[in-house]
Formats: C-alpha cells, structure tokens, sequence
C-alpha cells in the first residue's frame, strides 16, 4: 500500500494531482508537438501523414471532423482555423451521432477524427462507417498504436504523452497544435494566406508554449477566483469566435471534475435564453481578449453587468475597458485570434482544477467518467 503511494506520487512528478501535472506540461508538450514539422524560420510546416496525402487534402471539397467529448470541442477550434486559413468548408460532428444518421459522404470528403485515446467506440465505428462509403480518414490522435490509429489511411500523431486525468487537457492544445499545423500547410499549398501571414502564423505557432507558460502564471489567481466561487451551482461561459469553442470546452472541465452545472454558449446566444437564468448567484466567464471581436463581448459583459451577475474575464495584459466592467480578470498574453485558444484556455482548467479541488472532489477520477470510452 506504501510502496503504491510512493510510486503514485513520483508519477505526479510533485504535483498534488495528474491533472495539474498535465495543466503545466503543456508549453512543453506543445512543443513536442510541433517540433520537426514546424520550421517557423524557414517557413516550412510538414507532416508526414498530410504530405503523403496532400492531394486528398487539396481535392477535399469538404472537410469532415468527427469526435467526442473535448475531442470534439478541438474539432469546432479547426473548423474556424481551416475554414479561415485555407478556405475548405469544415463540418464538425459528434461521432456518437453521424454513425446513426444516415449521413451524406463523398469519395471526395475527407474525414478528420480526433481521438486523444484513440479507443472510443463510436468515434471507431464513425470511422468505420466513412471508409465504407470511400472517403478519405485521417487520424489525430495521442495514444500511439490505438485502434483509431490503425484503422485510419493515415494520420498525424499529437505527441503529448501519456494523459491520466479522466478531464482531458494536454490533449486539447496539442490537438488544436495539430488541426492548426494542417489549417496552414493547406493554406500554404492553396495559396489562401497570403506570405506575410502565413510567416507570421508560423512565428508565433512557434512562440506559443512561451505564452502558454506565461498564461500558467495565472495560477494563484485562478485559485484566488475558485474560492469566491466555489459553492456556486451553476455557471455559464461565453465566447465568441475562435473562443467559443473555448467556451465549451472550459465548462465541460467545471461540470466534469467539480459537479458544477456549467454551461458554454456562444456570447451572442447569450440572449435567446441563457441571460434568463442571470442575477446576483451568476458567475459568468466571459472570455474577452483584445483581439477578435472585442467589442462585441465588452457589449455582452454590459449586459450581465446590469442584471448583476458576477463576471469573470480572461483578458489580454494591459486591458483596461473590461477591468472596469468585470468583477475579476485574469490577464493572459497577446495572441492572434486565431491562435488564441490555445492560451485562454489555459486559465479556464485552471479554475476549475481549484474549484474542484476547494470542493474535494476527485479531481483525476471523477464520479461516473471514464478516461476512453470503450463502449457506446
Ligand atoms: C471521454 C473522456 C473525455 C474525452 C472523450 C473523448 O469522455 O472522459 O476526456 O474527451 O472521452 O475521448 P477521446 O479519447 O476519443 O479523445
């Protein structure tokens, strides 16, 4: 039983839970990621398995991603990074769902599946499925020799090691790593970027796991944050473009390991019900960087403002409009939109790593959730 605690503990490399080692590895993971197929300098971006394929990929008239879960939630980030940088029309879908339904595929689709486990069962039978009616499935996953990876024409792997914790998180940034290096090899081929801004996207890909370190500075305020809100029952997040998803994805961490109702939506929906459920009892994260649609949001958070619910952002360094507004900021560094999840994203596994484990919760097995689900 001892000697089980003590290698526990050296497998957490002195992190009190895998989630928060997971958390903090990722400007290095993320590096593992890119390292080889990204040369910012020479303006090369290449990975073997879209390379081998890139004619498939050109000829796409349409470009299908299909996953679960956070998985999932990377795919809606690589629907607006392809659809911008390279101008194929993307449509995201849970697998669980296209396998069911009949679905329309062409010989000339090609179909993305992302899969940090590469073993849940209906992304597997979704693939299945596709190949079937003769399209073209390209894997993104992490586990190297899951089924997913064999049962895939090719695909690129995520290189982020091993993730324990059941709420994934190294897995999601290095994925978006991934969907992000193709979106620009295909921009790169198609001519859809033009080079100032393709160079420019390479740059700072590059430079990422620095601001991604620098964004893991906010937790001591993360925590500071989670102990206002730590009894709160329900929670909404908003975003708006490339941080909508990010919106998604930062309340299925809160609902996952804290058992906090949450709920992401697009900040504009905001209207069409949520703001319903808005009062004084209402945290709400707004994420509200600097660059995107700014403007938009600021409007967003008035609106909650004035019906006194309680508004945390995640801003860029130096914003001064919303600290006015908000009742707490986190600050991150500067990014392209574009490139932007993979930073706000940050804070938000940190807030909720707090908030669960302020709640003592099981942080790294949470009730009734498995790490890959192996069966529908
Ligand atoms: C489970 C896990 C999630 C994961 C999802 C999809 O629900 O708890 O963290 O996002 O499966 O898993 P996959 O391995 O296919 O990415």
């Amino acid at each position: 039983q001892e000697l089980q605690m003590n290698l526990e503990q050296i497998e957490k490399g002195g992190y009190d839970h895998f989630m928060l080692k997971e958390i903090c590895e990722q400007p290095n993971v993320i590096k593992d990621t890119y390292r080889g197929r990204l040369h910012a300098n020479q303006g090369i971006i290449q990975m073997a398995g879209v390379e081998d394929n890139i004619e498939k990929f050109l000829n796409a008239e349409r470009i299908l991603i299909i996953a679960c879960g956070t998985s999932w939630h990377a795919g809606l980030v690589a629907e607006y990074v392809i659809e911008e940088f390279a101008r194929i029309p993307v449509e995201v879908e849970y697998a669980s769902e296209f396998r069911y339904r009949n679905p329309i595929i062409n010989k000339k689709d090609v179909v993305i599946a992302i899969s940090q486990s590469g073993e849940t069962a209906d992304t597997l039978a979704a693939i299945k499925l596709a190949k079937e009616r003769g399209a073209f499935v390209f894997g993104v996953c992490n586990v190297v020799g899951s089924s997913i990876s064999r049962e895939t024409h090719a695909g690129a792997y995520t290189h982020a090691g091993p993730e324990i914790g059941v709420a994934s998180t190294k897995a999601f940034t290095t994925q978006i790593t991934v969907l992000t290096m193709i979106a620009l090899r295909l921009a790169k081929a198609k001519g859809t970027l033009s080079n100032s801004d393709f160079h420019r996207y390479l740059q700072e890909l590059e430079v990422i796991p620095e601001k991604v370190l620098e964004a893991l500075q906010t937790n001591d305020k993360a925590k500071e944050i989670a102990e206002k809100f730590k009894d709160a029952s329900n929670c909404l997040y908003l975003g708006r473009g490339y941080n909508f998803p990010v919106a998604l994805e930062g309340a299925l961490k809160l609902k996952e390991i804290s058992y906090i109702h949450a709920e992401g939506y697009p900040a504009a929906e905001m209207k069409h019900g949520p703001i319903a459920l808005i009062d004084e009892q209402m945290p709400v994260v707004v994420i509200a960087p600097k660059q995107g649609h700014y403007d938009k949001v600021v409007s967003n958070i008035q609106e909650i403002k004035s019906r006194s619910g309680k508004i945390i952002a995640v801003v860029t360094k130096g914003d001064k409009q919303v600290k006015e507004l908000a009742d707490h900021v986190i600050e991150i560094p500067e990014t392209s939109d574009a490139l932007s999840p993979l930073v706000t994203t940050i804070p938000l596994q940190l807030l909720s790593y707090h908030i669960a484990v302020l709640r003592g919760c099981n942080v790294d097995q949470p009730r009734n959730l498995a790490k890959s689900v192996t069966v529908e």
